[in-house]
């Protein structure tokens, strides 16, 4: 039987899923693909550390990048965070025509045009589900399932650190400290929670959707962007009297005005009638408005090791079955639609 041969570059709270539903799952992913897949390498920062899964200590190094250009690897999972390693990791597997799958929006977002014209360059394929929304299919929907649309507009709960923290204040009128200290224990948090309560994780993977939905890389600084970090107690139980929730809302869209397109992260009024204004807790929603298809909702957990381990092993997968079928070593770009024809709003547009 083929072994299809797996790198984890990282081994924290989504490496470790990875690895443990892998090989939970070995027999039957080996009954679906005529393949076995197997995790041969695992780099960490720091080799002493005791980690939660038994696993054989001489597959670890701490040097990723051996890894990315060992050719005895066939996918290579960049699953670290940052963006100066992680970038040539990235790059170097790329070019070594290698099948990256990654979970880094803050990557995928500030060096995608990069890595995707290394991809082209080097005949390799960057999969990317888990970036977006955690365990949400949501770039397989908008790349594959709803390819004959044009989008009039994506909105989503994007964070599930600030979706947790606003909905524990709402319901328990929890202290936003405290809670964020769970998030972080529950491994929902970024290493630096900054990004995800400053909404600056949520504005990543934006830029990622609007990538895929329009082709266009919009730069992180034409976003406007806000947090949770000002909303009071007082600004909820306002919300709550009126039948409204305070969701962290990433809203892309194309003016009205000016036709151009813009990306938008703000604490929102969202109607409880409306689904997203019920969609709680580590909980990600993203409704996708295509031309032919209408609105259509994607909801489920946006964080977190098994539902983000579950979208990096579809990439996995899909990883698989292009080496089986012999179709590795050609690029496929993930956002086709030409997205040249639309113009970028300038931050004054949006902010009128
Ligand atoms: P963790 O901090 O839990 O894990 C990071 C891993 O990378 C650790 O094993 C760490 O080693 C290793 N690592 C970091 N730097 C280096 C280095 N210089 N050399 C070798 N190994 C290194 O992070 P997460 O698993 O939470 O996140 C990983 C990625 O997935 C990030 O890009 C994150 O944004 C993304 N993501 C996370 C989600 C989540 O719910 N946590 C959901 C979706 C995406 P060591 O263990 O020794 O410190
Ligand atoms: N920190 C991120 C979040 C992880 O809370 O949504 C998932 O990308």
């Amino acid at each position: 039987e083929r072994v299809i041969t797996v790198g984890l570059c990282g081994f924290g709270v989504v490496g470790q899923g990875v690895f443990n539903h892998l090989q939970k799952r070995e027999n039957d992913l080996s009954d679906q693909l005529g393949a076995r897949v197997k995790v041969t390498r695992i780099a960490v920062r720091d080799t002493s550390k005791k980690r939660d899964f038994d696993f054989d200590a001489a597959m670890l190094t701490t040097d990723p990048l051996s890894i990315a250009t060992d050719p005895a690897v066939d996918v290579v999972c960049e699953l670290m965070g940052g963006t100066t390693l992680a970038k040539e990791v990235t790059l170097a597997a790329l070019k070594a025509g290698k099948i990256v799958v990654s979970a880094n929006k803050a990557l995928i977002c500030d060096h995608g045009e990069a890595l995707f014209a290394a991809a082209k360059e080097g005949n390799g394929q960057l999969l990317f589900e888990a970036s977006v929304a955690g365990g949400i299919p949501v770039i397989k929907a908008i790349k594959e399932s709803l390819v004959v649309n044009r989008f009039n507009s994506i909105y989503g709960i994007l964070n599930g650190t600030s979706n947790y923290i606003l909905t524990r204040m709402t319901n328990e009128g929890a202290g936003y400290q405290e809670i964020l200290a769970e998030a972080k224990a529950l491994g929902y948090a970024e290493a630096d929670e900054s990004f995800d309560v400053d909404g600056i994780d949520a504005a990543h993977k934006a830029v990622v959707l609007a990538y895929l939905a329009y082709g266009r890389w919009v730069p992180y600084n034409d976003l406007l962007v806000q947090g949770i970090a000002e909303v009071t107690q007082a600004d909820i139980a306002f919300a709550k009297e009126n039948g409204y929730a305070i969701k962290l809302l990433a809203v892309i869209d194309v003016a009205h005005a000016s036709g151009k397109l813009y990306i938008s992260i703000l604490p929102t009024l969202v109607s409880k009638k409306y689904v997203l204004g019920s969609v709680d807790g580590v909980f990600n929603a993203v409704s996708v408005h295509g031309d032919v298809v209408g609105e259509t909702v994607y909801i489920g957990p946006g964080a977190g090791r098994d539902a983000t381990a579950s979208a990096v092993i579809s990439d996995i997968v899909d990883a698989a079955k292009l080496i089986v079928n012999g179709g590795a070593g050609r690029f496929i770009d993930p956002a086709p639609r030409g997205g040249a024809k639309i113009e970028l709003a300038e931050p004054e547009e949006i902010e009128s």
